[in-house]
């Protein structure tokens, strides 16, 4: 198994870690019975990187990784989230990330979770009308009474990054980072460098597509929501499956999947970076969790590189 230190404060996970998002929201139903056999296996290969947040469900992702918890909470180590508010019924109720808010969703989560810690606290998006000093000064208040280990932001800009830091050092960015979502490289990833925080990539297979397993729109169901995303519509498959179509090439050329071409190609980055492909399915695990032993070739890293340089259809949101 390869690891990663994730910041400076000792936080340090496998490279290769479990989104749970899908098994609750968003990419159609599933299986709690499922779900809970994907974890059981994530815990015996060592996939111990468990990603969820409170708005995942709405609040049922939480409950679902608090059963798979049991019995081993010290094995996992467990990130969640908090800031994007939504109601039991799953309407959305906007961004917080006042004091008093911040110590309230962890209370929340922690009840969820059945676990009186969390490893890595994030927020999940940054509240524009609460500074984010008062946000972090509230989430180092829960480092210091024991609730949470660790702390992160996720989509944040370099500012914030650097007022946020300044306050109690992150340990963790989560964004969005795959072949087709490169944004971060510009100023983010240099300013995680240079400030010694880790990054965590969400998304790491494109929400699916860079398996090749989503060829058209006919290839999701009704209600996922991929189906809203500006990246699924027609328009961006026609341009988009060249991409696919590559990742495929070079997977073939190397005897490996697809998924795990896009998986190694995260970890060909000079960088502290962990991902956390979302899976429902036991076999897709142990298939993204292989990617660890996967080096790409330099000439197939500038092969990818040039396709997708030649622009990707569709905004991320
Ligand atoms: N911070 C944020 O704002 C944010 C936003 C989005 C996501 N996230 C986190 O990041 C995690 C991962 O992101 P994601 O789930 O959006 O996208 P992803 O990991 O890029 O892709 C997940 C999709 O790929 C499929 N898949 C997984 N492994 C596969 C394989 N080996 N071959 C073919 N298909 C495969 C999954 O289907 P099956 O489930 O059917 O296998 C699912 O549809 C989430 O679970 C969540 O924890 C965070």
């Amino acid at each position: 198994m390869k690891q990663v230190d994730l910041g400076t404060q000792g936080l340090r996970v496998p490279t290769i870690g479990l989104g749970c998002m899908g098994m609750s929201d968003f990419y159609g139903s599933s299986s709690e019975a499922q779900n809970l056999s994907v974890l059981d296996r994530a815990a015996e290969i060592g996939c111990t990187f468990w990603d969820t947040a409170d708005m995942y469900g709405p609040f049922t992702n939480e409950r679902l990784l608090a059963k798979a918890l049991k019995g081993r909470r010290d094995r996992i180590t467990l990130a969640t989230k908090f800031g994007v508010c939504r109601g039991e019924d799953g309407s959305w109720q906007g961004l917080r990330g006042d004091a008093a808010y911040v110590k309230t969703c962890c209370d929340a989560s922690l009840k969820r979770l059945g676990t009186d810690y969390i490893d890595l606290y994030y927020q999940h998006r940054v509240d524009p009308e609460t500074p984010i000093e008062e946000t972090v000064g509230a989430m180092a208040d829960l480092v210091k009474a024991g609730k949470v280990r660790f702390i992160g932001l996720s989509e944040a800009d370099p500012e914030t990054i650097v007022r946020a830091h300044a306050v109690h050092p992150l340990s963790a960015l989560q964004t969005e980072y795959s072949l087709w979502s490169r944004e971060v490289e510009s100023e983010i990833l240099p300013t995680l460098q240079r400030l010694k925080i880790g990054f965590v990539a969400y998304s790491p297979l494109g929400r699916g597509f860079l398996s090749g397993a989503i060829r058209s729109r006919s290839d999701l169901k009704a209600g996922d929501w991929r189906l809203e995303n500006p990246r699924f519509s027609d328009e961006a498959f026609a341009n988009n499956i060249r991409l696919a179509d590559l990742v495929g090439e070079v997977a073939q050329a190397l005897d490996v999947s697809a998924a795990q071409v896009a998986l190694a190609w995260l970890r060909s980055r000079d960088l502290p970076i962990a991902a956390i492909p979302g899976t429902r399915r036991i076999e897709r695990l142990e298939e993204n969790w292989a990617s660890q032993d996967i080096v790409l070739p330099a000439e197939h890293v500038d092969r990818l590189e040039a396709l997708i340089a030649q622009g990707v259809v569709g905004d991320r949101y």
